[in-house]
């Protein structure tokens, strides 16, 4: 009996992330934070997007793809656990190509004209020429990453939701065109698309996996804008103590509150977003105190902040030292997943291939 039919098997999580840089808060809550817990419950897979960077990168992809080694690093100092999830490297796995290539047979260019992130980031990145078939065929390849390993669940931002639909539309509709008990070659195509809208029983060679929302705390950055690698406000997951503070010092505040004298409100400061997120509740209560009735100071309430993500990190700093120390064993842990990844991908490729009538 295979693993997926096995009544104990657990559910399964897929998800991944593109090698922007090194990883910071903002990446850890939206991200990593909730894959560390996923990880204890599911059957886990983890990877780096190398590919889906050089969508954006491929003019220049030196400097995005010399950040492999730190994000593994910061998937590994996070807490991922190779004994308990499968991490690696999206190119490594040919897989992932092969299914984008089938894919891309059955997507309407009409579905990925209409992805949101298609105009916005083209809108966004205006310096680079994003007119490329790889850019639109982005949510193809992206589809080809999940529904190759057949997840239950897929654990994304807000942002990402809109391609985890399309991933579910592609496998609906691959379903429908190869996964029908009897293929009747005397329908057209037309007839054979029009069935796509009826719920005709069909086998779900694909399964539809459901998008698992990461809550998403606010997170600021020391500008007081979300936090972002493009606005130059972060603190990185690795950031050294000083560092920590010598940020928080700088952080903006409550701009009504100007003198030491003057009440604030910790919910219109990005300070207070970091104690919601970062500090106990006795913390969130006393600077709450503090603050509205100008008992305490921003600098000692940027003190206890600033204490609260050196608490938060001080384990993942560690961890990713030792790691640091010995990068074979890093590298022997992808390579690893890699392994087990392209186990599971192999045995989707069978069937795709067996569906659509290339292989007996
Ligand atoms: N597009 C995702 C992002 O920018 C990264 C990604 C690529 C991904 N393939 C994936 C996320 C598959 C989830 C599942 O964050
Ligand atoms: Fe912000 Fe704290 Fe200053 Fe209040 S006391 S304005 S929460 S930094």
């Amino acid at each position: 009996m295979s693993e997926t039919t096995t009544a104990t098997a657990r559910r399964r999580v897929l998800s991944g992330m593109r090698p922007t840089g090194r990883l910071h808060l903002g990446n850890y809550m939206g991200a990593l934070y909730n894959w560390v817990r996923l990880q204890e419950e599911y059957e886990c897979y983890f990877f780096i997007a190398d590919v889906h960077a050089l969508t954006t990168e491929y003019a220049n992809p030196g400097p995005v793809l010399a950040n492999i080694d730190q994000v593994a690093l910061d998937f590994l100092s996070a807490g991922l656990d190779p004994a308990k999830c499968v991490l690696f490297q999206q190119h490594y796995v040919p897989q992932h190509a092969e299914l984008n290539m089938m894919l891309e047979m059955i997507t309407p260019l009409g579905w990925l004209e209409r992805v949101p992130t298609y105009k916005d980031q083209q809108e966004q990145l205006k310096e680079k020429d994003l007119n490329t078939f790889g850019f639109l065929g982005y949510p193809v390849l992206q589809s080809a990453d999940i529904l190759l390993y057949k997840p239950d669940f897929v654990p994304v931002g807000q942002d990402q939701a809109a391609h985890v639909e399309l991933t579910r539309e592609l496998a609906r509709r691959f379903n429908h065109l190869y996964g029908g008990r009897h293929v009747d070659d005397a329908k057209s195509d037309k007839e054979r698309l029009a069935e796509l809208e009826q719920e005709a029983e069909v086998d779900q060679i694909l399964p539809e996996p459901k998008v698992l929302l990461t809550p998403s705390p606010k997170l600021p950055g020391t500008d007081g804008r979300k936090m972002s690698k493009s606005y130059k406000n972060t603190i990185e997951m690795a950031e050294s103590d000083e560092n920590i503070r010598a940020k928080l010092k700088t952080m903006v505040t409550d701009p009504a509150r100007i003198r030491r004298t003057d009440p604030g409100n910790p919910d219109i400061c990005p300070v207070g977003d970091l104690h919601k997120v970062f500090s106990t509740p006795e913390v969130n209560a006393e600077v709450r105190q503090g603050c509205t009735s100008a008992g305490i100071g921003c600098i000692q309430c940027k003190g206890w902040a600033a204490d609260s993500i050196v608490r938060e990190i001080a384990p993942i700093r560690e961890r990713r030292a030792s790691f640091e120390a010995r990068p074979d064993d890093v590298q022997d842990i992808l390579r690893d997943g890699e392994r087990r990844a392209r186990v599971r991908a192999a045995e989707t490729m069978e069937q795709v291939y067996r569906a659509m009538g290339l292989r007996r």
